[in-house]
């Protein structure tokens, strides 16, 4: 693990491999590790970085809200650190809200984009009271409630029946974050830009993944950020929820092999 400060909190990070480099950035509430599999592959070919938001695995909580665009910065100030000027950004869910802010804010920094069961749009008004309730929940309870209520969202019944080895891996991530991390950044996910209108304006390559089961961010999401973003492509990926890099690892990976071998990406 490698460590930089930015804004007076430890950030950490991988960073393995060498070649193009791709950014991976991970859900909530999650940490880097979510991406173990992606590094080992990706990174036989790529200089893969993944790192753990502020609040998150390894990394320092700050309290406060913790924007997406503010991750977006840190993510920023990471590829300054580590001297690389542009680079495929991948994120998932919460990573995928950061991964559009970082296209927002500086496009000219990104070669290609990918974006795994996420979506563009804001939070609606009733979604925002419940992740203020969220973050007193996670403060004043723990993380334990917080991963009760979120695991059968997260996995497919199938998953959750078959695959212990997944549950105790999505849930231990979820233990793993610091309560003033989780509310921090369920604030920040309540605050965020609806980045709809930045699809059109996307002229990098992008790949959108999605689990056929995801009921979180489902199906429809994708489909319109396929639609709204110029020579985008969309893999869906039978039997998995909305952590579809662990419940399809293998398909996943494939996915992101073909997309990354493209001269352009
Ligand atoms: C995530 O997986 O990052 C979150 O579920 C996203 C969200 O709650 O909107």
């Amino acid at each position: 693990m490698a460590v930089i400060e930015i804004d007076n909190l430890k950030i950490a990070y991988a960073d393995a491999g060498s070649g193009r480099p791709v950014v991976l950035i991970h859900g909530y509430p999650f940490n880097r590790s979510l991406w173990n599999e992606q590094v080992e592959v990706l990174s036989r070919n790529h200089r893969v970085i993944a790192p753990d938001l502020r609040g998150f695995g390894e990394s320092d909580a700050a309290a406060g809200t913790a924007t997406m665009n503010r991750m977006a910065q840190d993510v920023a100030l990471l590829l300054d650190h580590l001297q690389i000027a542009r680079a495929t950004i991948a994120g998932l869910s919460m990573g995928g809200y950061v991964a559009l802010a970082f296209y927002k804010q500086l496009p000219s920094r990104v070669r290609a984009l990918i974006l795994a069961d996420t979506r563009p749009q804001a939070d609606s008004e009733e979604a925002k009271r419940t992740r203020v309730q969220q973050a007193e929940q996670a403060l004043s309870e723990g993380m334990a409630s917080i991963a009760d209520a979120m695991l059968p969202k997260l996995l497919t019944p199938d998953t959750v029946s078959k695959r212990p080895d997944i549950v105790k891996r999505v849930r231990d991530m979820m233990l793993k974050t610091k309560p003033e991390g989780a509310a921090a950044a369920l604030r920040g996910m309540a605050e965020r830009d609806d980045q709809t209108a930045l699809l059109a304006k996307i002229t990098v390559p992008a790949l959108i993944l999605v689990g056929a089961e995801d009921a979180i961010t489902p199906v429809a999401d994708s489909e319109k950020m396929n639609h709204a973003i110029a020579g985008s492509r969309l893999v869906v990926l039978g039997n998995a929820g909305h952590v579809s890099n662990l419940e399809r690892t293998e398909e996943f990976n494939a996915a992101l092999l073909d997309f990354l071998s493209e001269p352009s990406n």
